[in-house]
């Protein structure tokens, strides 16, 4: 029996298609306020099929930071796949995003640890691994340094993928991925998925920052061929190709058939734009939409290589185009 935990999200619903369909067993643990129809119409953007593999779906309410939730829904499971976390880069959330991801993951460390012959596949993040020095492509060897300026999203990443290490060391059986930026269909509002609603809806600006991208696909069937193999203790970057956000921006507009950003944000621009979002939030007590972190994000430029999952699982990734192109699709229908 496979348990998903975060298995309303991006990541979590394209796993639990993936598992369904090849006739697995899933349980969920998900939170009173989590929306579930998003996997339905996730399951149904993919399949004819979506309403009952959609209804095999074994659902337990539970918060990741309640232990004995996680304890009770570990019940006659072998293969744990933790893909909960809270994203946002706003100031306002930095300690509830740091407590949710490294205690609730120390929470699934600890539960799992507690069971014998369990299996856990972690979702890190490419946030949680180091800068290159020497503008090489970055490996699973770049150490994360917490000298360098990182996001608190990031941080809470690195500590969170610590806790996973920390649980390998006391015997646990254990395998981390380090996903890019994930492309794919979901809450059309939040993370990746919010670039195709704010590129149709005719964005100006775009970056000339650089980073790895992966359709959603890819993620979830390297999560699947790493728990079924007896591979462990190790971390893996899933990561398809290198691109400006510049490129990613006239892609998703080529395919959504509206015309790309013109303007180049520079550093100064965004600047002002975050001073100008600050006063924005101030008035109207509304979240922030531009700090410090999205800027950084925004402008660095790093190369990510998938060299060491593509050998090891002899793997071969949908391209960045196709990604795109079938994403566009989705969110135009
Ligand atoms: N999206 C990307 O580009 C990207 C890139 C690299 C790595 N990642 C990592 O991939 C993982 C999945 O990301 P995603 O894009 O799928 O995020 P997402 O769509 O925001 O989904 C997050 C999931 O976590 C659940 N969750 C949040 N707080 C929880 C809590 N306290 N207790 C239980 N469940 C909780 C959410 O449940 P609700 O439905 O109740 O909110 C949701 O199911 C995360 O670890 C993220 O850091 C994402």
């Amino acid at each position: 029996m496979n348990l998903v935990i975060g298995g309303t999200g991006l990541v979590g619903s394209h796993l639990l298609l993936e598992l369904l369909k090849r006739g697995e067993k899933v349980k969920v643990l998900r939170r009173s306020s989590s929306n579930i129809n998003l996997v339905l119409e996730t399951f149904q953007s993919y399949t004819p099929q979506a309403e009952e593999l959609f209804q095999a779906i074994e659902w337990i309410e539970g918060d990741i930071l309640d232990f004995q939730a996680i304890e009770l829904a570990l019940e006659n499971v072998s293969q744990v796949y933790h893909c909960a976390a809270m994203v946002s880069f706003s100031p306002k959330n930095k300690y509830h995003m740091l407590r949710t991801n490294v205690e609730g993951t120390a929470n699934i460390v600890n539960a799992c640890k507690r069971k014998p012959n369990i299996k856990l596949c972690f979702v890190s993040s490419i946030a949680a691994i180091g800068s290159a020095e020497n503008n090489e492509f970055i490996t699973e060897n770049h150490m994360w340094k917490p000298t360098e300026h990182r996001s608190v999203y990031s941080v809470s990443k690195f500590k969170s993928e610590m806790e996973v290490w920390r649980g390998i060391e006391e015997g646990l059986n254990a395998v981390i991925v380090n996903p890019s930026v994930i492309i794919g269909p979901g809450n059309w509002e939040k993370s990746s998925a919010s670039f195709f609603p704010l590129i149709s809806r005719g964005m100006k600006f775009y970056t000339n920052g650089v980073t790895g991208f992966v359709d959603v696909r890819d993620v979830v069937k390297i999560m699947v061929q790493l728990m079924k193999s007896e591979i462990s203790g190790e971390r893996f970057i899933v990561s398809s190709e290198n691109r400006s956000f510049r490129e990613l921006f006239a892609t998703i507009a080529k395919y959504l058939n509206v015309k790309p950003p013109k303007y180049e944000a520079t550093r100064s621009i965004l600047l002002i734009g975050s001073f100008l979002d600050k006063i924005r939030s101030w008035i109207t007590f509304s979240p922030r939409k531009i700090s410090s972190d999205t800027i950084s994000a925004a402008i660095c430029k790093d190369c990510y290589s998938n060299r060491k999952v593509s050998d090891k699982l002899n793997y071969s990734f949908i391209p960045f185009e196709t990604m795109i192109q079938e994403c566009a699709a989705k969110y135009s229908k």
